[in-house]
């Protein structure tokens, strides 16, 4: 455990939710509040580790095609998350950010993370990205506009820099659980060269000793970015 190398940044797709609580015979609402209590347990964790950057694919932009019982459970969870963790965000001096496009959420949710960005926004002590309404081909789509809006090259660096994620970089590793191999456009751009690992827990169930196991992954691999070494 001593000598593993550690991922500067990791980003999560929190899959499973639904089929963990459908395997219960519980209603897939009910594994998102689990899904919800399990995402500070992992950041938590990720931080004490030493991961600087935690990125979580929480809603995707194509989740509003899901009943609308659902994307209200989902909606209202995210409220109750931000209300419940503010101050453990404050006490541990820890930068909330957030990837997607906010403007379709309520102006309840849309006030409520205007303020957690604004008294989080000087912290040090690690990021939490969470992906809310996000997209990866949108977010390409966004940036590449921007710069043709605004007369500039639209280069890979130019296109790097105008992404939700500009001041945070890549992420080393990407987690999936739920045990589907894909990717559900989740930072397409950024994860060009980031190691891909992924698992049959389904997220509820994705506990420490199970991050533990991704970053063993991600320290026995040798990235070459296209190298030779
Ligand atoms: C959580 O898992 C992901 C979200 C969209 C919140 P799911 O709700 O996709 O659960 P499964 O994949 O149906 O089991
Ligand atoms: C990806 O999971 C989105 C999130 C984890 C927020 P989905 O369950 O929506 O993805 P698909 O439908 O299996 O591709
Ligand atoms: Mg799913």
């Amino acid at each position: 455990m001593e000598n593993l190398k550690i991922p500067h940044h990791i980003g999560i797709i929190m899959d499973g939710n639904g089929r963990w609580a459908e395997s219960r015979g519980k209603k897939r609402t009910y594994g998102h509040k689990h899904g919800s209590d399990n995402v500070d347990r992992i950041a938590s964790y990720a931080f004490e580790r030493g991961i600087k950057v935690v990125s979580l694919y929480a809603f995707s932009t194509e989740n509003w095609q899901r009943p609308k019982e659902e994307v209200d459970e989902l909606m209202r969870l995210l409220s109750v998350y931000f209300k419940r963790f503010l101050s453990k965000f404050v006490k541990n001096k820890i930068k909330v950010k957030i990837m997607g496009d906010v403007s379709a959420l309520t102006p309840k949710l849309q006030k409520e993370i205007g303020d957690i960005l604004e008294k989080t926004k000087d912290f040090d002590g690690g990021v939490l990205c969470l992906g809310i309404n996000y997209g990866g081909r949108q977010e390409i789509v966004n940036a590449v506009n921007s710069l043709i809006k605004n007369d500039q090259p639209v280069t890979v660096e130019n296109i790097s820099n105008n992404l939700y994620t500009a001041e945070l970089g890549e992420p080393d590793l990407i987690i999936r659980t739920g045990g589907e191999y894909r990717l559900s456009n989740f930072m397409l751009f950024q994860g060009a060269y980031s190691e891909l690992y992924f698992t049959d827990v389904l997220w509820p169930d994705f506990d420490e000793n199970e991050l533990e196991k991704a970053i063993e992954s991600f320290s026995g691999r040798t990235r070459r970015v296209g190298k030779v070494l």
